[in-house]
């Protein structure tokens, strides 16, 4: 009854920006990530029948409070589906994903979860099928249980079991890059959960949003098939922009970027002037990912670095889905 399982964050290029709903997390509209190999997260699950409750330990430290809440949440729907409800669970999870690299570590942590825990019950699932549970913890973690790039159909049934992600290249598909960009920022944090309801709930803006994915999803798919990185890029960061632009349509209207986010933005803008193939996206804080060719690795670096307020850069190339160990 113990399993042990790694997963990988991943960053979207076209991004999931509301719920319809919020109980099951399904999404309004379809998304498309790369894997990266850089940031992971290894869980082990043992269920324990003298436990007679959940026990989550991540980086050597018990968590309690709302972080712990949300893991045994999600254990029981791993327990329902296997049919063992009274049974508890030690958790062991060690991060990857240096906070440096400004990511969120959710993705991969949920992932890795539902991977170890529904194997440590001898569930014996699909790769759709675990992402689907997946995208009960937390919806972007539903991505990371492949490599490569992934697409998140958002299904249409209500009950969620259309909704789970798929793997449309393999990580050996085609070398792409990503620096992940942090900043100094003593910003308040507006989780993406509050900023995707109040986007979707008062955003002027957001119906343009809602319109343009089909057309944003069509582009990105033949880019990616032609491994054409002009196109991949240029649709990836005005994608970014358009779900940016959709939380300053809110009321109370409010952003994720700081200045120096704005000035990251601008150096990756210059940068292509000055003929390195260089593109920008954002999620839910002030970070910046900026995707670039192998070729382009020391330039890119090194510009990025340069700029003030950058206080890590941190770089990765696509990596795999769910391993067990
Ligand atoms: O799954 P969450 O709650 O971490 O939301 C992710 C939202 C974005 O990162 C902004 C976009 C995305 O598709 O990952």
């Amino acid at each position: 009854m113990k399993a042990t399982a790694k997963a990988h964050t991943n960053i979207a290029l076209i991004k999931y920006w509301g719920k319809r709903n919020e109980e099951l997390i399904l999404p309004t509209n379809s998304s498309l990530s790369i894997t990266l190999d850089g940031f992971y997260t290894t869980t082990s699950v043992a269920f324990d029948e003298d436990l007679s409750e959940d026990i989550f330990v991540l980086n050597n430290e018990v968590i309690t409070g709302e972080a712990y809440r949300r893991v045994s949440r999600f254990l029981h729907l791993i327990r329902e589906t296997a049919g063992k409800q009274n049974l508890y669970a030690r958790v062991n999870s060690v991060n990857e994903v240096p906070t440096a690299a400004g990511f969120a570590s959710s993705a991969s942590g949920f992932a890795a979860l539902a991977a170890a825990g529904t194997r440590a019950l001898g569930l014996d699932l699909t790769h759709e099928d675990l992402s689907r549970i997946t995208r009960q913890g937390s919806g972007s973690a539903c991505r990371s249980i492949y490599g490569g790039f992934v697409e998140w159909n958002m299904g249409k049934r209500e009950d969620g079991t259309d909704s789970q992600a798929i793997q449309i290249q393999t990580e050996n598909h085609w070398d792409v890059r990503v620096a992940a960009v942090e900043l100094n920022s003593k910003m308040k944090k507006i989780s993406s959960r509050a900023g995707m309801k109040r986007t979707v709930e008062t955003s002027a803006f957001y119906s343009g949003w809602l319109d343009s994915i089909p057309n944003d999803l069509k582009e990105m798919k033949a880019g990616i098939a032609t491994k054409d990185f002009e196109k991949v890029g240029a649709v990836a960061e005005a994608n970014c922009l358009k779900m940016h632009a959709t939380t300053l349509g809110a009321t109370p209207p409010f952003t994720y970027w700081h200045d120096s986010t704005m000035r990251v933005m601008q150096t990756v803008q210059e940068m292509r002037k000055k003929g390195i193939p260089a593109y920008f996206t954002i999620d839910a804080g002030p970070n910046v990912k900026v995707l670039y060719l192998p070729e382009n690795e020391e330039q890119v670096e090194k510009i990025l670095k340069d700029i003030p307020d950058v206080q890590n850069v941190t770089l990765s190339k696509i990596g795999p889905g769910v391993t067990y160990l």
